[in-house]
């Protein structure tokens, strides 16, 4: 639905993003991962058509937003980093403009903003001045007006940026919702949003695409150890040893030690599960085992390995 290729954009000498390619499929909600000014907005802008790309292409339901900018932007709806803010104007007011800007016809436009205001949780607010409106209530309007004249593809630009938690919530149940019938690109720096609403990631970072994939995928892909925690009673020293001789074990970390208990982080090649061996080889000695677990690696790990590795790889070699 969306295809994003080989997409560079400079502003003057500033690469802002570099040579960017994914697409989006239809009906599905892609997140666009990245810290701050690591390009999401500036993407964002070019998919939308409001900023034109230093060199590469950009399809929005098979139109190029650059050749006919018109019928890529009337699939195409979208909530800005920063929504204009119409403060003075009533929200049903505003509603109906901004899908007379849109092209919706006049005898559909009531019920486009009745449906759209449905969708949105704002049919309690229509009379209110935009201005008067808590944050969280300006972001569902943002959103009514990107969905007005219902397009197929909704580009979201920190969706939930601002928000407190019970609206974050509500948001992001609201943007699950949208998936199937629209195709949805939301950016965030926030993981967990991703792991919540997104069906596949794009992490970003300094302007490169730095991974792709089901949030699963990128936890998977990126492990390329599995971790055991485990916790037994008994000599520390001599546990390790033994610990380091399971086959498959890599290395063996002491995390903790209490009152006798131990706990040892216990590396071990990503193909072989080693946690029956480790088990017997605690258990054979005769000390006790109080427990035993895999420990993942966090999304919020994966997100800091890609993002932090470019930087370090960038750094100039004297
Ligand atoms: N109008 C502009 N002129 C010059 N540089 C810009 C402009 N807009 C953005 N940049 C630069 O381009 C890079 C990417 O910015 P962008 O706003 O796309 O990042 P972002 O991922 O949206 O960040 P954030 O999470 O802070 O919103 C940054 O280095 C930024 O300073
Ligand atoms: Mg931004």
């Amino acid at each position: 639905m969306i295809q994003v290729q080989d997409l560079t954009k400079r502003y003057g000498t500033t690469v802002a993003v570099s040579s960017v390619s994914f697409e989006v499929r239809k009906g599905e909600v892609l997140g666009f991962l990245g810290p701050n000014g690591a390009g999401k907005t500036t993407t964002m802008r070019v998919i939308t058509g409001f900023l034109p790309p230093s060199s590469g292409k950009v399809t929005v339901a098979g139109h190029d937003v650059a050749e006919q900018p018109l019928e890529a932007k009337r699939h195409t709806g979208y909530l800005p980093e920063n929504p204009p803010v119409y403060t003075d104007m009533r929200v049903a007011e505003y509603l109906a403009f901004a899908g007379r800007i849109k092209g919706v016809p006049r005898r559909e436009l009531r019920n486009r903003v009745r449906e759209v205001s449905e969708k949105c949780a704002i049919a309690d607010v229509q009379r209110r001045q935009i201005g008067k409106l808590s944050k969280g209530y300006r972001q569902r309007v943002g959103l009514a007006q990107a969905m007005i004249h219902n397009p197929d593809v909704l580009v979201l630009d920190e969706p939930t940026a601002g928000l407190d938690p019970k609206q974050i919530i509500e948001t992001r149940e609201m943007i699950r919702s949208l998936a199937g019938q629209h195709t949805v690109v939301l950016s965030t720096h926030i993981l967990p949003e991703v792991a919540k609403t997104c069906d596949r990631v794009v992490v970003i970072n300094a302007g490169n695409v730095v991974a792709e994939g089901t949030p699963q995928e990128l936890t998977e892909r990126l492990q390329g150890f599995e971790t055991v925690l485990v916790t037994a009673e008994g000599p520390e020293g001599e546990i390790k040893a033994k610990l380091e001789r399971v086959e498959g074990v890599t290395l063996v970390d002491q995390r903790d030690i209490a009152n006798g208990r131990v706990t040892f982080e216990v590396h071990a090649d990503k193909q072989k599960d080693v946690r029956g061996d480790l088990a017997r080889a605690v258990v054979e000695s005769q000390w006790r085992l109080l427990e035993l677990r895999t420990s993942g690696l966090s999304l919020e790990d994966i997100f800091l390995k890609l993002t932090t590795r470019d930087v370090s790889e960038e750094a100039p070699a004297n």
